[in-house]
């Protein structure tokens, strides 16, 4: 059976265009309360280790104001884990920030970061706050995935998205991966999300794969925003996601 298919809005790049100029504005927060009015099932919010974005202030007024699920990004070291502890969000999704903590292509490197991810997890796990690990859409990183004890995975769309523009036959194969993990994942009883990279066309044909709950959106719903506002662009993001996942050709 086809369940609901969240949208989480990622307000990072929101962020990004306050810190261009320094001081408080455009704000962040102020950016979720419209999104979450406009029909966002959630809203996201990447603290980097240098706080290109999102700063700990910024994580902090999002915890206290927001009425959604607050999903915090995060690179699995002690100080993002202690903030995480401190903010207490409702998930946090472990993202690689350097390069020694991705695969090949840009998910977490779940098998060589293995144990140091189960400890994570668990940490995580242990005051409430629901994991989740961005991978990229392969057999082998589900099942490290699960055996590090994660509840959640989020698939890496990124490849694919990118492939789109180097000619269909790239594209299918990325697609096919992505569609062969989110069965994976639901075999493995993970709850399978999707981000990276997402627009309105992308977001309608991967809404169609039944096994996902939940798409996490940003940098393209950000941008848009500035041609047609935050709410426009969210509720055509609604639209596109539903038309994929009642199987409405475009
Ligand atoms: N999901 C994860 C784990 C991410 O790291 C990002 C990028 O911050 C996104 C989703 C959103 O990607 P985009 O901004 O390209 O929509």
């Amino acid at each position: 059976m086809t369940g609901a298919l969240r949208l989480g809005v990622n307000v990072d790049h929101v962020a990004t265009v306050r810190n261009a100029r320094g001081g408080a504005v455009p704000d962040p927060l102020r950016a979720a309360l419209l999104a979450i009015a406009a029909g966002a099932d959630g809203i996201t919010a990447h603290l980097r280790e240098d706080r290109r974005h999102i700063r700990d202030d910024d994580m902090r007024r999002l915890k206290e104001a927001l009425s959604v699920p607050l999903n915090f990004e995060m690179a699995a070291t002690d100080e993002m884990v202690a903030t995480a502890i401190a903010t207490r969000p409702h998930a946090a999704c472990l993202v690689p920030e350097k390069r020694s903590e991705r695969t090949t292509e840009g998910g977490l490197d779940v098998i060589g970061g293995h144990d140091h991810l189960a400890k994570v997890t668990a940490e995580l796990a242990g005051v409430g706050v629901r994991v989740s690990l961005f991978i990229e859409p392969t057999v082998q990183a589900l099942q490290a995935a699960r055996s590090i004890g994660a509840p959640v995975v989020e698939l890496h769309t990124g490849a694919w998205c990118e492939a789109l523009a180097h000619g269909e036959t790239r594209a299918e194969r990325e697609f096919e991966r992505l569609r062969l993990a989110a069965i994976e994942a639901e075999a493995q009883g993970i709850e399978c999300h999707a981000g990276h990279g997402l627009d309105y066309a992308t977001a309608r044909t991967i809404a169609a794969l039944p096994q996902l709950r939940e798409l996490n959106i940003g940098h393209f719903l950000i941008g848009e925003a500035i041609f047609v506002g935050l709410s426009e662009a969210i509720l055509q993001m609604r639209a596109a996601m539903e038309a994929g996942r009642a199987g409405v050709r475009p």
